[in-house]
C-alpha cells in the first residue's frame, strides 16, 4: 500500500491564513521526507475549518520545496469554475510540476460554497461536472471548437499562420504535461454517482472511508461501471481517505489523537457534520452499535485508525480483508500546529512502518 496525505486541513478557527498556508507547506515537506507518495489539497471557499480556497497556490509553492511527492487538488469543484480558466490553470500547473501532478475533481459538498458561486439548485451539479470536463478535455486537445453548452460557453481559437515561419501568431500550449493527465473523482455516498462516473470514464476513484459496507459498494459501483465501459478496474489506483494516528504504543497514540488536533476537530466540527451527512451510520452498522453509544472514545476506537504500528497494521489488514483493499491510504491531516512533532512522527511511522506491510491483493501472509 502507498500512503499519502489529504490536507483539508481542519484548522482551528482562530488560525490565520498565513498560519494555515505555512502549516500546509510544512506538511508537504515532512510528507515528502517521510516517503509519503501523494499530497492532496482540498478546496473550500466557505468552511472556516477547511480553509484552503485555492489548492493550486499551496501546490505551486510546495512543489518548489519538495522532491518526489506528487500533488493533486482533491478536489477542484468543477461547478464553481469556468472550465476554460481551470483547463489552462491545471495544464500550466502540471507543466510546472513536470509529472508530479494529477487532477482531482468533485461536485462540491457544501451548499454555501455553491451559493457563493451563484448555484442554488445543487441537483444539476453532476451534469455541470460532466460538461466542465468535456470542455476542459477539448481545450487540452488544442483543436479549434466552439461549445455553447447548458452551463458554459468556451472554445479554442484557430492558430493563424502567415505561412512565412514567424512565431508571433503562435498560441501558448497549456495542455497537460506529457500530453496526459491522470484524473481522480471523489465519492462519498452509498452507491455513489461520482464513483460510477469515475468508472464510466476510467478515472481513479477516491473515497472517504465511512464504513466498510459503504466502501464495498463504492468498489462494486466502480468496477461495474468500468467494465461496462471497456475500462479495466485496478485496485492499486483506488485511493481511500481515513483519519489515522500512529505512535510507539497504543496508549500514546490514543492520547495524542483524542487530546490533540484530531479530537479537537471531531468534537467541535466533524462529528456534527458527519451526523448531518449520515457518515457515521456505516461505522455504527459495522460495529453493531447504537447511535447512543457514540462518544469521542467510541469514535477513536471505531472510526479512526489509531495505535502502535502493529495495531494499525492489524486494523488496516482487517479492513482490507473485508473490503478488498485499495492502493493508497490518504491520511486526513489535522491541526497539530502547536506541537507538530507527534503528528510528523505519526506520518513517518505510517509511511515507513505500516504501509510497506499492507499489500494488494489482500492475503493474510501479507499481514507480516
Ligand atoms: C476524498 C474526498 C475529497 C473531497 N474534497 C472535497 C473538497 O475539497 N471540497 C468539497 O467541497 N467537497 C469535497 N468532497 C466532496 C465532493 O465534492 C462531493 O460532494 C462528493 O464526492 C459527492 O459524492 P457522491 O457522488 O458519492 O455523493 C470530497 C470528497 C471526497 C471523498
Amino acid at each position: 500500500m502507498d500512503s499519502g496525505l489529504i490536507h483539508i486541513p481542519y484548522m482551528r478557527p482562530e488560525r490565520t491564513s498565513r498560519q494555515t498556508f505555512e502549516w500546509a507547506l510544512e506538511n508537504a515537506r515532512q510528507a515528502d521526507q517521510a516517503g509519503l507518495t501523494e499530497f492532496m489539497v482540498a478546496e473550500h471557499a466557505t468552511q472556516k475549518w477547511e480553509c484552503i480556497p485555492t489548492p493550486e497556490l499551496v501546490i505551486a509553492a510546495a512543489a518548489m520545496e519538495t522532491e518526489r511527492i506528487k500533488f493533486a487538488p482533491m478536489a477542484h469543484l468543477l461547478p464553481h469554475h469556468h472550465p476554460a480558466d481551470l483547463a489552462i490553470q491545471v495544464g500550466w500547473l502540471s507543466q510546472i510540476l513536470e509529472g508530479r501532478y494529477f487532477l482531482g475533481v468533485g461536485a462540491g459538498a457544501y451548499p454555501q460554497a455553491s451559493y457563493l458561486h451563484g448555484i442554488t439548485d445543487l441537483s444539476a451539479n453532476p451534469a455541470r461536472v460532466r460538461e466542465s470536463l468535456e470542455i476542459m478535455e477539448k481545450i487540452w486537445k488544442r483543436e479549434p471548437f466552439f461549445h455553447e453548452g447548458e452551463f458554459w460557453s468556451a472554445g479554442y481559437p484557430e492558430e493563424a499562420d502567415d505561412g512565412e515561419g514567424h512565431d508571433d501568431h503562435k498560441l501558448a500550449d497549456f495542455s497537460p504535461w506529457g500530453g496526459k493527465l491522470d484524473i481522480a473523482v471523489t465519492g462519498l455516498s452509498v452507491n455513489s454517482p461520482s464513483i460510477r462516473f469515475a468508472g464510466e470514464r476510467g478515472f481513479m476513484p477516491v473515497s472517504i472511508y465511512s464504513g466498510s459496507s459503504i466502501l464495498k459498494t463504492h468498489w462494486e459501483t466502480y468496477e461495474k461501471a468500468a467494465l461496462e465501459n471497456g475500462h479495466t478496474p485496478d485496485r492499486s489506483k483506488y485511493h481511500v481517505s481515513q483519519t489515522v494516528f500512529v505512535a510507539e504504543t497504543d496508549k500514546e497514540a490514543k492520547k495524542l489523537a483524542m487530546e490533540g488536533g484530531v479530537g479537537y476537530a471531531f468534537e467541535r466540527y466533524l462529528w456534527p457534520i458527519w451526523k448531518r451527512f449520515g457518515m457515521l451510520e456505516g461505522y455504527i452498522k459495522d460495529a453493531g452499535a447504537q447511535p447512543s453509544d457514540v462518544d469521542l472514545e467510541w469514535i477513536c476506537d471505531n472510526v479512526w485508525v489509531v495505535g502502535s504500528p502493529e495495531t494499525v497494521i492489524e486494523k488496516l489488514n482487517k479492513l482490507y480483508e473485508f473490503t478488498g483493499g485499495w492502493g493508497t491510504l490518504q491520511v486526513e491531516s489535522h491541526d497539530y500546529l502547536d506541537d507538530p512533532s507527534p503528528w510528523f512522527q505519526s506520518l513517518r511511522l505510517i509511511a515507513q512502518e505500516v504501509a510497506p506491510k499492507i499489500q494488494l491483493p489482500f492475503s493474510s501472509s501479507a499481514a507480516g
